[in-house]
């Protein structure tokens, strides 16, 4: 569905990503894994066209998206959903207001079919009662179900997902990792995930990339994760301060 080919990006002198080659599989669930600093939001925001690679090529759904205008990664956008680090809900408007954003921006429903809509995705996420909330009064889990709802309003093939279990406590995780695979196993789109969390990521991911100063390091199962002898996974998984990765990077 998704294709990095030797793609690099610098901010200023600063290299970022220098020479990534990765795939995110249709219809699966990849997870992106690295250092707080490698890169993970930058591939994202790539594969929402919010920032274009200096060199190589991002191929989405077979299409070379460098030949891609403003009008059609527009059009494109509305088939990615995404789920934000920090939930990025709008504080002025309830639980509704927000699923039914992109909807009200991207379709011409008529307001009983986006009521329809909106309740259709809260219970998918598992919240009912809660459409008249304000956000402001919703535990971090809940703002991330309602982010999830909101990804997912226009019934997305790919969604994206940055960092969907930071903050949230481990039972919570759990609660929101299953919602991942509950939803994905329902629409059967393609999902990517930014983790830090390896509990989480192995419990979600058919494959796991690691990302390591501009590279990727590891690109394979969730399997293969857990079995590889690689320094770098090993390290990063474990937490541990000595091995390869210079900690001051
Ligand atoms: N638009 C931008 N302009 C300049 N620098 C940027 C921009 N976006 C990202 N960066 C820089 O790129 C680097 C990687 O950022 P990124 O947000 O991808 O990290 P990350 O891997 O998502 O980290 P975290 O796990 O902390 O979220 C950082 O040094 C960041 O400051
Ligand atoms: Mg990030």
């Amino acid at each position: 569905m998704i294709r990095f080919e030797q793609v690099t990006k610098s901010f200023g002198a600063q290299p970022i990503l220098n020479g990534v080659d990765l795939t995110f599989p249709k219809g699966k669930i990849s997870v992106v894994i690295g250092r707080s600093g490698a890169g993970k939001s930058v591939i994202l925001k790539h594969v929402m066209g919010f920032i274009k690679p200096d060199n190589g090529k991002i191929w989405i759904g077979g299409e070379d998206t460098s030949e891609w205008d403003q009008k059609t990664w527009r059009h494109n956008r509305k088939r990615f959903g995404m789920l934000f680090q920090d939930s990025a809900l709008f504080d002025s408007m309830d639980v509704m207001e927000n699923v039914a954003f992109p909807l009200r921006e991207h379709t011409h429903k008529s307001e009983e079919e986006i009521q329809t809509l909106v309740m259709e995705k809260l219970k998918l996420v598992g919240l009912v009662n809660a459409e008249k909330k304000a956000t402001t009064d919703l535990s971090g889990g809940m703002r991330k179900r309602v982010g999830l709802a909101r990804a997912i309003a226009l019934d997305p093939e790919v969604v994206l997902f940055d960092e969907p279990s930071s903050g949230l406590d481990p039972i919570v995780t759990h609660v929101i990792d299953q919602l991942i695979l509950d939803t994905q196993a329902q629409t059967g789109c393609t999902y990517v995930v930014i983790s830090h969390d390896m509990a989480s990521a192995y419990r979600i991911a058919d494959k796991i990339t690691m990302l390591y100063e501009g590279k990727v390091v590891f690109d394979d199962t969730t399997q293969a994760a857990q079995n590889t002898d690689n320094p770098l996974v090993r390290q990063f998984v474990e937490g541990q301060l000595n091995g390869p990765f210079n900690i001051y990077y």
